[in-house]
């Protein structure tokens, strides 16, 4: 069985400077990846790259087993990859509604849109308690639950998720992880960009260590927590 996503010997650079240098690892449906590593690793290089947001110098991305190194960003939206960026994006001055209407944009299932509309608000009551009001009222961590809903908005056969908990309360941030972890017991496939290590191992069946542009270790989630250069370098450890 081919797996949702197949990323190998991808290369993506920025004028002459290469910032992802030849990374290869799946995603098979259902499972949350994560790709964890120090800042400048390459992690948002590679999701925008996926995304169809920066095109690569080499290698091959494909989606159910179909490329998609050409494909234009709005279809790769439609075809079942949604993206939920670093800093969240989400439009200050328009209501929570209507940013999560957003994410749907490339739809026109009217009814099935309310339905999902349901679920965001099923899934982080505040934006259904605060539907009406401007998106930029929300505090961090609500705008991020927002960004995640809005991304759900186009039914995502894949949702990948840029630090999600950045800036974020210990408490906010275990809020989003959990509510990460729902999500896959639902069974949305996640592709998990990290800086947060403990976090993103622990609910994540696979991932990948990226230094400067490159793999560098890949296990299971349980296996990379319980790695020694790992707690070393990103949990802390001596
Ligand atoms: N638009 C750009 N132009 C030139 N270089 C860039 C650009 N965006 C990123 N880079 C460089 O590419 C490298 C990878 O950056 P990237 O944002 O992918 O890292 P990251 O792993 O997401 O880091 P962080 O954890 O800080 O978000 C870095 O050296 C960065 O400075
Ligand atoms: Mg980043």
């Amino acid at each position: 069985m081919t797996a949702l996503l197949e990323v190998e010997d991808l290369r993506v650079a920025y004028g002459k400077i290469e910032a992802v240098k030849g990374i290869s690892f799946k995603v098979e449906a259902g499972e949350v990846v994560t790709l964890i590593g120090t800042n400048g690793a390459g992690k948002t290089t590679t999701l925008r790259t996926l995304s169809g947001l920066l095109r690569p110098v080499g290698g091959q991305i494909k989606f159910q087993g179909r490329s998609l190194k050409k494909t234009p960003a709005h279809q790769v939206v439609s075809l079942g990859l949604a993206h939920s960026p670093e800093g969240r994006h989400i439009f200050p001055r328009m209501t929570i509604e209507d940013n999560l209407r957003l994410g749907a944009f490339l739809r026109s299932d009217k009814q099935a849109i309310d339905k999902d509309m349901q679920r965001a608000y099923d899934l982080f009551p505040i934006l259904g308690e605060r539907r009406k009001q401007a998106a930029g009222t929300l505090s961090g961590g609500e705008q991020q639950m927002l960004a995640m809903g809005r991304a759900l908005m186009s039914q995502p056969k894949l949702l990948m998720l840029d630090e999600p908990s950045m800036g974020l309360s210990p408490i906010m941030m275990q809020k989003i992880m959990a509510t990460i972890a729902e999500l896959k017991a639902q069974g949305t496939t996640i592709l998990l960009v990290e800086q947060n290590a403990q976090a993103a191992l622990s609910l994540a069946d696979h991932g990948h260590v990226m230094e400067v542009g490159n793999i560098v270790l890949s296990g299971t989630g349980q296996d990379l927590l319980h790695d020694e250069s790992v707690r070393k370098a990103y949990l802390g450890e001596d």
